[in-house]
């Protein structure tokens, strides 16, 4: 159960400003209900709120309800998320849309610890489904909530070890109210969205002017602390895009990536950058000259692809061939089933640069 309530001046201030001064809107804002509040929070989870929304309406409008989406076929919901990044979302929704309507009979745990169960919900979302959905008393904390607290507080841990975080998830449930904890929780998102936020923050305009410590001591920028970061892994990916008789060589992803699932053309991954001429013979692609005449190629410049930690340069070899050939794990699709698979970002961003 919640900590005893200890810092009142912190909800009062806050629902003070929400009331009088938050003017963000979002579709699912004081939403009710907890399939439209987790596809909401599952979309978010890694992604902005500008480019979230549009995907939110449109799951909405094409899956109205939990039994709606549980239904749809796997490749309809990836291609829906094409774009989004971080797939394994993608295949925790499908999952706990499926175990929901099917097990539970399209309804939502209302448990801090049976939202915890489903695939894909942690910590964070469990508290935004179960105090936006079912008033429970939970603290969300995301990474506003963390910039809004470190500063206000002066917590000088970084919160990306696991003593920071102890110390911010206590303090975090320590302010909620916990008479209105779906309103506090959107109220300080929102609060770290507009007010509270990462660079040029507006104290002028913050309730917490008079106690905040990195106000006082004029530090803003230096909260949140974080460890140092990691070197990013650098791969290079070279894609040959086979075309024939109108369509593509593909195949599915079954690796357990961030990209399992999704579809591909012919790839082959090296840790180290090839020259354009390497790639751009048949033995590069294990073909004979027969099957990949290299003449009127398109080769395209390297991509880079950048992940939380690696950098994926992508170049794309074009060829169109005249005989149909067989290649291990590929198979043939037209271009109107092509247009319906879902792909990596990296590739989308290959086929949206070739048509303008
Ligand atoms: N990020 C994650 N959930 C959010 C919400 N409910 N409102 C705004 N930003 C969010």
């Amino acid at each position: 159960m919640p900590e005893k309530q200890q810092k009142a001046w912190f909800f009062v201030a806050l629902l003070n400003w929400n009331k009088v001064k938050n003017d963000r809107i979002m579709p699912w804002k004081g939403e009710k209900d907890p399939y439209r509040i987790w596809l909401s929070e599952i979309i978010l989870q890694q992604t902005r709120v500008e480019q979230g929304t549009a995907y939110f309406q449109q799951f909405v409008t094409r899956f109205p309800t939990i039994h709606d989406l549980a239904k749809a076929p796997d490749d309809v919901v990836f291609k829906l998320w094409e774009g989004l990044g971080y797939y394994s979302r993608c295949r925790n929704l499908i999952q706990t849309a499926r175990f929901i309507s099917e097990q539970l009979s399209g309804a939502f745990p209302t448990t801090l610890e049976g939202l915890k169960q489903l695939k894909g919900v942690g910590g964070y979302t469990a508290a935004a489904i179960g105090s936006f959905a079912f008033d429970l008393p939970y603290a969300v904390v995301d990474g506003n909530v963390l910039r809004v607290l470190t500063r206000v507080f002066g917590v000088a841990e970084p919160i990306d070890q696991r003593l920071g975080r102890e110390k911010l998830d206590k303090l975090a449930q320590e302010l909620i109210d916990i008479s209105h904890p779906g309103l506090y929780n959107q109220a300080i998102m929102d609060f770290g969205a507009t007010v509270c936020k990462p660079k040029q923050p507006i104290c002028s305009d913050c309730p917490f002017a008079g106690r905040c410590i990195a106000l006082k001591e004029n530090k803003q920028s230096f909260y949140p602390l974080k460890s140092p970061k990691k070197a990013s892994r650098n791969r290079w990916f070279y894609y040959l895009v086979l075309e024939h008789a109108d369509g593509f060589y593909v195949r599915q992803r079954t690796q357990k990536d961030i990209w399992q699932d999704l579809y591909e053309f012919i790839l082959i991954e090296s840790e180290q950058v090839q020259s354009e001429v390497e790639i751009t013979q048949p033995s590069y692609w294990g073909l004979t000259k027969k099957e990949f005449p290299a003449i009127k190629l398109n080769v395209s410049d390297e991509m880079i692809h950048v992940l939380s930690h690696q950098r994926i340069h992508c170049r794309f070899v074009h060829q169109v061939v005249k005989s149909t050939i067989l290649l291990e794990g590929y198979h043939w699709v037209s271009r109107s089933q092509f247009d319906q698979l879902p792909f990596p970002r990296m590739i989308t961003r290959y086929l949206e640069s070739k048509i303008q």
